[in-house]
């Protein structure tokens, strides 16, 4: 069978994944992504440590060759991220003194790099991260006390995205967060996008990256959320997509008394449930929603693997180990 996801959601929305370097050298995993995927993103290639790791030098050499990858098979690129807090290079908050720069030299900098990147891949990224988690975890505070805001203030999101639009005016202008279909914090994001919207900075789109499990979010959240952020007239993305087996909010850094990591059918169901659930409410909202990106391939390698708890083995997406298409890839194309 050589239809693909990306087939069956044609008429809704383009399907996409997070990919490596690595990744798509290897023969299977190419052709996995070319029959079922029209839209990739780069899971780490196009971060400013990774792509700008030092004042005077990018390499270019991975998010390149990501990039030959999709236009050699017609796929749709999200640009991921400009402006983060994590995976960004040490010399560029600081001066050749080991000083914290001022805002008006840092602000120069995000220019730079937002200019030398978009520019780069101009008409073939249609849609850029521009501003990925600012919002705090602790609900006490607004945004995170990253050393953006600790030298930048709110400035350095508006700035984000301004330089976003000068560079590429064509592009499609995200903000992006996770947890975001929890009332609290999505209130949170709710305040920073309306601020944004009534600041009339160029933002197009909300995406919430959906690191979801099992458990949660449930039906009434996605819902509510994607609705609020519509209400905003912002397009919205599902942008990091994966199911943890485990409980999110009763996560620590360590397995729970008792837990294993043996895959059962019962989870494996209860995922397939879950997964078909949260595609439903994709396809009502096909007017507003506008790619579906799961964050990587199958089972065989994921970032949850490693986190929160490292060496517990997860399985948390459509393909397993072996590539192969799971109960949940039933469940979100049987309808
Ligand atoms: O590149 C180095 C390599 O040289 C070194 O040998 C190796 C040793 O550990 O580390 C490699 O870097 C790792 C990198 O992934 C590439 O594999 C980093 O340690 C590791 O921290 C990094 O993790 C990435 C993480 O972002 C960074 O915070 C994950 O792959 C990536 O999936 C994850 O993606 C984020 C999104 O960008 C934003 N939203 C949350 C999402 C999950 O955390």
């Amino acid at each position: 069978d050589t239809k693909g996801l990306k087939d069956y959601y044609r008429k809704y929305f383009p399907l996409g994944v997070a990919v490596s370097p690595y990744s798509i050298k290897q023969t299977q995993q190419a052709g996995l992504i070319i029959r079922e995927f029209n839209s990739i993103t780069p899971e780490n290639a196009m971060k400013m440590g990774p792509i700008h790791p030092e004042e005077n030098r990018y390499n270019w050499q991975d998010a390149d060759s990501i990039v030959a990858f999709a236009q050699a098979h017609g796929l749709k690129v999200r640009g991921h991220n400009l402006c983060w807090h994590e995976q960004t290079p040490r010399w560029l908050f600081y001066d050749q003194q080991g000083t914290l720069l001022s805002k008006e030299i840092l602000l120069k900098r995000l220019r730079d790099h937002i200019f030398t990147v978009v520019n780069r891949y101009k008409g073939k990224i249609y849609a850029w991260d521009v501003v990925n988690e600012a919002i705090d975890d602790d609900s006490t505070h607004f945004l995170r006390n990253s050393l953006w805001y600790k030298i930048c203030g709110e400035d350095f999101i508006y700035k984000a995205f301004e330089y976003a639009h000068e560079a590429d005016p064509k592009a499609v202008l995200f903000y992006n967060d996770y947890n975001t279909e929890r009332p609290e914090k999505r209130e949170r994001v709710y305040k920073l996008l309306k601020k944004l919207i009534d600041a009339k900075v160029p933002i197009n789109a909300v995406g919430l990256q959906a690191h979801w499990s099992i458990y949660e979010p449930g039906q009434k959240d996605l819902i509510t959320t994607i609705e609020r952020f519509a209400s905003l007239g912002l397009k919205v993305q599902i942008t990091e997509l994966d199911m943890s087996i485990y409980p999110w909010e009763k996560s620590p850094r360590e397995r729970l008394p008792g837990e294993s990591d043996t895959y059962t059918q019962d989870l494996e169901q209860k995922q397939a449930d879950q997964y078909a659930m949260a595609f439903k409410v994709f396809r009502k909202y096909k007017d507003v929603i506008t790619g579906v990106t799961f964050w990587n391939i199958s089972d065989q390698h994921t970032w949850l693997d490693e986190y929160p708890v490292k060496g517990r083995k997860n399985y948390p997406l459509l393909f397993d180990q072996n590539l192969q298409r799971k109960k949940a890839y039933q469940s979100v194309t049987n309808f």
